[in-house]
């Protein structure tokens, strides 16, 4: 909105670098850094699958963001909106445009196998935004889940974890396998879409969900990655389609 001066002025126009407006619209960048875990899990032809869990690398973001072109168009078990979200979100990294991020990678043998992220809101509050998995029926979704909730508790010391659920998969694997109480709605939203926010307490996680949920789910813990792993897995491999 224009408004008369009230005032005489030495200038009246003023030219303004865009570095100084990008110090006042960018995000911060302060999640604190996750260290590399992982778990083996079983499909249903009983393979073992060993799936290393790590934060995103700069140099593998757009080969990623390539990729999740791909949800876009699969009008299937709601990969077209989770995918798009996750692409923005991807996108809010490069672009500096979501504040304190944090954005996992799930990989067997370097193969992308899923992903989950989410943000800090505060000290105390982690909002959990997606989990996606690329490779169905191996359990990779109870185990990308929960390691946003150990990144919760465990790295960032927050007491609340507050997801939502686009789809009915998702709410299957951690809304009612973890048994998750909701907030009273609509008075709280969820900023995905304003829906209902299922929070995950520390009480809970503590008195039962860090021992017993992936073990229930998946027959599964959740431990560091060795450095062998870690190396048989630096190499990004980004499927070249979209099985799902
Ligand atoms: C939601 C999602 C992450 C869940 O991933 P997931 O738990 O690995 O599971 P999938 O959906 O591939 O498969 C689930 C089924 O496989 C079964 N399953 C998984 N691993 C198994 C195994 N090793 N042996 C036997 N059954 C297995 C589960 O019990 C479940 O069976 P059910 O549907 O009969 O209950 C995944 O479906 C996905 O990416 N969906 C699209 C995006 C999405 O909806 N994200 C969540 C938004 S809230």
């Amino acid at each position: 909105m224009k408004r008369e001066i009230p005032t005489k002025l030495r200038k009246e126009v003023y030219n303004i670098s865009t570095a100084w407006l990008e110090g006042l619209l960018q995000a911060s960048d302060n999640a604190p850094p996750m260290k590399p875990m992982h778990s083996v899990i079983t499909n249903r032809a009983g393979k073992k699958h060993t799936v290393l869990i790590r934060p995103i690398e700069e140099k593998e973001i757009d080969p990623v963001l390539e990729f999740l072109k791909l949800t876009l168009d699969a009008e299937y078990d709601y990969y077209d909106i989770v995918g798009a979200r996750v692409f923005g979100e991807l996108l809010a990294i490069k672009r500096k445009r979501m504040k304190d991020e944090y954005f996992f990678l799930g990989l067997h043998n370097g193969k992308l196998v899923g992903i989950a992220n989410g943000r800090l809101m505060d000290d105390e509050v982690n909002i959990s935004l997606h989990t996606i998995t690329f490779e169905r029926q191996i359990n990779a979704g109870g185990v990308l889940f929960y390691s946003k909730c150990w990144y919760c508790f465990e790295v960032c010391q927050q007491e609340e974890f507050w997801a939502t659920f686009e789809s009915y998969n998702g709410w299957m694997l951690a809304g009612l396998r973890m048994a998750l109480p909701s907030y009273p709605w609509p008075d709280m939203q969820h900023e995905l879409g304003g829906a209902k926010i299922f929070y995950l307490t520390r009480e809970l996680w503590e008195s039962s969900i860090k021992e017993e949920y992936l073990q229930q789910v998946a027959r599964t813990s959740f431990k560091p990655a060795s450095k062998e792993l870690i190396k048989k897995n630096e190499k990004l491999i980004i499927p070249k389609e979209l099985e799902i």
